[in-house]
């Protein structure tokens, strides 16, 4: 069921191609886009996590769902989930960029290839999956969403390949807008701030330190889920049919108050 905020046919008869849909942030969204009107495609590394994605949308969200196991680093494997998707429904209107690699790691610690994975994954793995899917968002003439981060405004001790790889994310997501926003295509992104009900933040947050933290967020909590799903059900929708090369923040204000997760 639709929960109410937004009408149950805002994404009606729009197809979404999801990456890291199989879990987290990316999976909520890629739930809450199948019960306001979408079919979806979903694509990891790990096929274990999209089919148990895809029986839920199929089966709480009365959507469809095709799961394709790829791995965003590699442009071959997104040019084939993208190909497949099209093929399956024909069209591709909305593409969200959620796969993202994550670890805590001091950079004095953190050897040349954990950053560059981390790189390859969220920034290069955007890039590739944008490229591969702008000839079917042409001619559809909808829209990109990238998930982004609020690390890199400021600096994030343990964090340096994950600000330095969503700064990258941010500039693709500019760049883009101004050269698709002239093909019919908007690109826009969300930076989301701590987000409780996630793998990550219960791997990268100490228990310990959430009371602290939370007492440090404008608003008095920690994000869920739910407040991303929201952002991305607006971005999508035609009432931001003229938003194109923002990246929202989601983050009660978290950022503003210079307070860092470590
Ligand atoms: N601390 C320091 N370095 C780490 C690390 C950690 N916790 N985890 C991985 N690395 C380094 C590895 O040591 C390796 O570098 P090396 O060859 O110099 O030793 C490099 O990163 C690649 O790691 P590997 O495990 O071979 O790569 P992978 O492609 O299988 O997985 C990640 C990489 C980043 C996806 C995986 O480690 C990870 O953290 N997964 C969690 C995904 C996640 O949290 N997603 C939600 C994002 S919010």
């Amino acid at each position: 069921m639709a929960n109410r905020i937004f009408a149950e046919d805002i994404l009606q008869g729009k197809i979404a191609f999801v990456t890291g849909g199989g879990t987290g942030i990316t999976g909520g969204v890629a739930r809450a886009f199948a019960r306001h009107g979408a079919k979806l495609a979903i694509t990891s590394r790990k096929i274990e996590s999209l089919k148990a994605m895809k029986e839920l949308i199929e089966n709480e969200d009365g959507s469809e769902c095709i799961a394709v196991a790829g791995d965003v680093r590699d442009f071959t494997d997104v040019q084939n989930a993208i190909a497949r998707t099209a093929e399956h429904y024909g069209s591709i209107d909305i593409v969200v960029n959620g796969a993202a690699g994550n670890f805590l790691c001091a950079a004095n610690e953190l050897s040349a290839n954990g950053f560059g994975t981390v790189i390859d994954i969220d920034t290069k793995g955007t890039f590739n999956v944008c490229r591969a899917a702008c000839e079917d968002l042409k001619k559809s003439r909808c829209q990109i969403i990238n998930i982004s981060a609020t690390l890199h405004y400021l600096a994030t001790p343990m964090q340096i390949h994950v600000s330095a790889a969503k700064a990258g994310v941010d500039a693709i997501t500019r760049n883009l807008s101004v050269e698709w926003g002239r093909l019919g295509i908007r690109v826009n992104g969300i930076a989301p701030g701590p987000i409780e009900d996630t793998e990550g933040m219960k791997r990268l947050l100490p228990e310990a330190l959430k009371d602290k933290i939370t007492k440090r967020i404008p608003l008095g909590r920690f994000g869920k889920i739910k407040d991303i799903e929201n952002a991305a059900l607006f971005l999508a929708s035609d009432a931001a049919s003229y938003i194109n090369g923002v990246t929202l923040v989601v983050d009660g204000g978290q950022w503003l108050q210079g307070t860092s997760l470590g």
